[in-house]
């Protein structure tokens, strides 16, 4: 049995770039299971499959096709679906919602859990999702659940979509985040919510290092 720290959170909690510095700082491995619903939600698009299919979801995305890369330039993953470099496409606002629709869908999540669970490895495994402490890896040596105000994970959205969407309006952002949030924890099948044994931390008014910090101090625990 491997290592395994989960990270888990709502959107906008910081959890991606943690993971990221995280895996980076210990080596380790690093599963980015919100990629999965959301390449399976490309998927859907291009094989024409409507989002309340659920079988046609389910085969989907037992056989996705996917590669995950350590780019040229070193800087994180190339993501690769049937053979098209989809890196940015997955990021997309709207692929994003439509992962969060077939997220709620049992038989899907069924479907990902062993390929979620084959990322685990020697030294060990950093997973970042909201259900990695709960279901995915149950028995995990360290479970943190990172939370913030929506109002702060909004701002953050803001300033990473600007750049790109000059016409981006935080309201909208705001909306969206509390939308994600309902849809997440109110859904049926492992709904959004800290593990019993997750250390809990609320990042609204902490820096990314500080949470770095936080998190690697547990870990050395
Ligand atoms: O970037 P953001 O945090 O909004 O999303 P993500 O982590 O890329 O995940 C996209 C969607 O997949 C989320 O809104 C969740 O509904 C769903 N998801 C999930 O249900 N379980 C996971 N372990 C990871 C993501």
């Amino acid at each position: 049995q491997v290592a395994v720290i989960t990270v888990d959170g709502p959107s906008g909690s910081g959890k991606g770039t943690i993971c990221q510095l995280l895996a980076k700082e210990l080596g380790w491995h690093l599963l980015d299971s919100g990629a999965l619903y959301r390449l399976t939600a490309l998927a859907a698009r291009h094989h024409g499959v409507e989002l309340d299919d659920v079988e046609a979801l389910e085969v989907l995305a037992a056989h996705l096709d996917v590669q995950f890369k350590a780019s040229d330039n070193g800087k994180g993953v190339q993501i690769v679906l049937e053979g098209e470099e989809v890196t940015h496409a997955i990021r997309n606002e709207r692929v994003g919602e439509d992962a969060s629709v077939i997220a709620a869908l049992g038989p899907v999540r069924e479907a990902l859990l062993n390929r979620q669970r084959d990322f685990a490895g020697a030294p060990g495994l950093v997973a970042d999702g909201r259900d990695m402490g709960t279901v995915v890896f149950p028995s995990a040596e360290l479970k943190i659940y990172l939370d913030a105000s929506a109002e702060e994970r909004a701002q953050r959205r803001y300033k990473q979509l600007i750049s790109k969407e000059p016409g981006a309006s935080l309201d909208d952002i705001l909306n969206d985040i509390k939308a994600r949030d309902a849809r997440d924890m109110n859904r049926a099948v492992a709904p959004l919510k800290p593990a019993p044994d997750a250390v809990r931390l609320d990042t609204t008014t902490m820096t990314i290092d500080e949470v770095l910090q936080a998190v690697l101090d547990e870990a050395r625990h």
